[in-house]
């Protein structure tokens, strides 16, 4: 072997459940994985919450157990790459590196109203997309600096003092790994960024017009640097190593299957599903509910921009069969429940929890379960649960072939779900294409490290990453077209149905 071959690459993969550590070897090779999880909190209904500083600890403990497990010390770190879940808002004090209360997740709904009131005042969500690519939605991190602006009191003034950080994931991890307190870099990377609301899409920088509609003060935000660089060197957990990548993880896991040409697309499902089209240099608007978003950017190269399909509740629907009813002890026997009959019984389960994302975009949505007759089982629910992953994944496909006027040959899946042979089988089916799984289905935790690997020359170029994707799995529609017709126009009455639930309170009743 020679020896710029040896060593290991970190990768960091901060998701909204758990947070790995995954090393990598020069062949791109799985060699090591620590996870652990961390708490949700749900203090109210819609609102999600983590505790930043719990993210941290974990991060603390893991990187030096994955280690271990390969005997790697400091010097044997080649380089850390991040990966993190998007939109997951915090601030924090630049001084004591104390969070303030604690992380706004990406599924959390409370700044709605927020959004509803800037909806009116602006003249309408189509001038955001045009600056940032985005539909107003409280999905994106934006809206919720200016509700934690608004309501934790004395925020504003401590902001507009310097006191006060704001960040996603990746700057928070990036803030304490270089230092914390004591000369932390405060930076982001353009995927994360592309994710705020607050950044221009063409200049990859603030929008001066953006953070006026939000009330940012422009020193409470990171500095917007490229996915692939290297930011600072580690402080602690891995002293010395470059910190030479941060990426959101869905564009860590386009990168991760190698999706690096235009016309390249993967959907991993995990909490959430979500489908990137790499658009290669070309910003593509949506007229079909897809967002327009970064992909990428190695140094100082052109950025590489993506269509995105976001579907908020997929993994997490299999988690609320386990947690909130009871059906399931386990996540993966939502398998074995579902095969224990033969199709859904006339079910429909629409998992509208947070709202709709892609192509909806309904707020004032919620869940639903229509079709109940007294013949309906636990198990045709488990299998409506699998089949709403799929339905909804149909729903972005033929959006973005809508977009970008191209129908998919093949559907690249990964993600937490992908390890469901029932729920990959309907994929296929209902999409009626082949779904194909790739042997390192860490994909997410795999583009982190290919991107911090390319930073420091660990990899050669993108050529040297695609020789290392291989198929694992692969899967073949076999439903035939009256029946897959016939489910999706029930699925999109299902849906229908979600839209509206949420309404004004009438005068005079005040909301819960
Ligand atoms: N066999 C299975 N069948 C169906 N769902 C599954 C199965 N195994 C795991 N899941 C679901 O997949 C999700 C976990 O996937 P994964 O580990 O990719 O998510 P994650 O990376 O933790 O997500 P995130 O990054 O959003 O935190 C969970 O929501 C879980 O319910
Ligand atoms: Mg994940």
């Amino acid at each position: 072997m020679r020896p710029e071959h040896r060593g290991y690459v970190v990768a960091l993969d901060q998701g909204t459940t758990s947070t790995r550590c995954i090393l990598f070897d020069h062949a791109g090779r799985l060699v090591a994985v620590a996870q652990r999880e961390h708490r949700q909190f749900f203090p109210r209904p819609g609102w999600v919450e983590h505790d930043a500083r719990e993210i941290w600890r974990s991060v603390v403990k893991l990187v030096p157990e994955a280690m271990a497990q390969v005997d790697a010390d400091p010097s044997d770190i080649v380089a850390l790459g991040i990966a993190n879940q998007r939109e997951t808002t915090l601030a924090w004090d630049r001084r004591t590196g104390e969070p303030v209360g604690r992380a706004i997740v990406w599924q959390d709904t409370r700044t709605a109203d927020l959004v509803a009131d800037i909806a009116a005042a602006e003249g309408g969500p189509e001038r955001f997309v045009d600056v940032c690519g985005l539909p107003l939605s409280s999905y994106f991190a934006g809206p919720r600096m200016r509700w934690l602006l608004e309501n934790v009191p004395g925020l504003r003034a401590r902001a507009e003092r310097g006191d006060i950080l704001f960040g996603t994931i990746d700057s928070w991890l990036v803030w304490n790994l270089t230092g914390g307190a004591s000369g932390g870099v405060h930076v982001t990377d353009v995927t994360n960024a592309s994710r705020t609301m607050l950044m221009d899409l063409r200049t990859l920088r603030w929008s001066p017009e953006m953070l006026e509609v939000f009330g940012i003060p422009p020193a409470t935000l990171p500095e917007i640097r490229s996915s692939s660089e290297v930011y600072g060197l580690a402080r602690s957990v891995v002293p010395g190593a470059r910190i030479a990548a941060a990426l959101g993880d869905q564009q860590a896991a386009l990168f991760g299957q190698t999706g690096f040409d235009p016309g390249e697309a993967k959907c991993t499902y995990g909490t959430g599903a979500f489908l990137l089209m790499n658009t290669g240099q070309e910003l593509i608007r949506s007229t079909h509910g897809l967002i327009t978003t970064v992909a990428h950017r190695i140094g100082d190269a052109e950025p590489t921009y993506a269509l995105e399909g976001s579907i908020a509740v997929t993994g997490s629907l299999v988690q609320w069969l386990r947690d909130n009813l009871g059906l399931i002890a386990t996540a993966p026997e939502v398998e074995s429940l579902a095969r224990s009959v033969p199709d859904n019984g006339g079910c429909y389960l629409v998992p509208a929890f947070s709202g709709l994302y892609a192509p909806h975009w309904r707020p004032e949505a919620r869940g639903i379960l229509v079709g109940l007759t007294s013949f309906v089982t636990k198990g045709h629910l488990a299998r409506a649960a699998l089949e709403a992953t799929a339905w909804q994944t149909r729903e972005v496909v033929e959006a973005v072939g809508a977009d970008a006027g191209l129908s998919l040959t093949a559907l690249r899946v990964d993600g937490g779900m992908t390890s469901n042979n029932l729920l990959m089988q309907t994929i296929a089916d209902v999409l009626d294409v082949p779904v194909v799984r790739p042997m390192v289905s860490e994909t997410v935790s795999l583009g982190a490290a290919y991107a911090a690997g390319l930073t420091v020359g660990f990899w050669s170029d993108t050529a040297a990453l695609r020789r290392r994707w291989h198929r694992a799995g692969q899967w073949e529609p076999a439903m035939d077209a009256a029946a897959r017709d016939r489910g999706w126009t029930d699925w999109q009455e299902a849906v229908r149905r979600t839209f509206g639930w949420i309404r004004p309170d009438p005068p005079g009743v005040a909301s819960s």
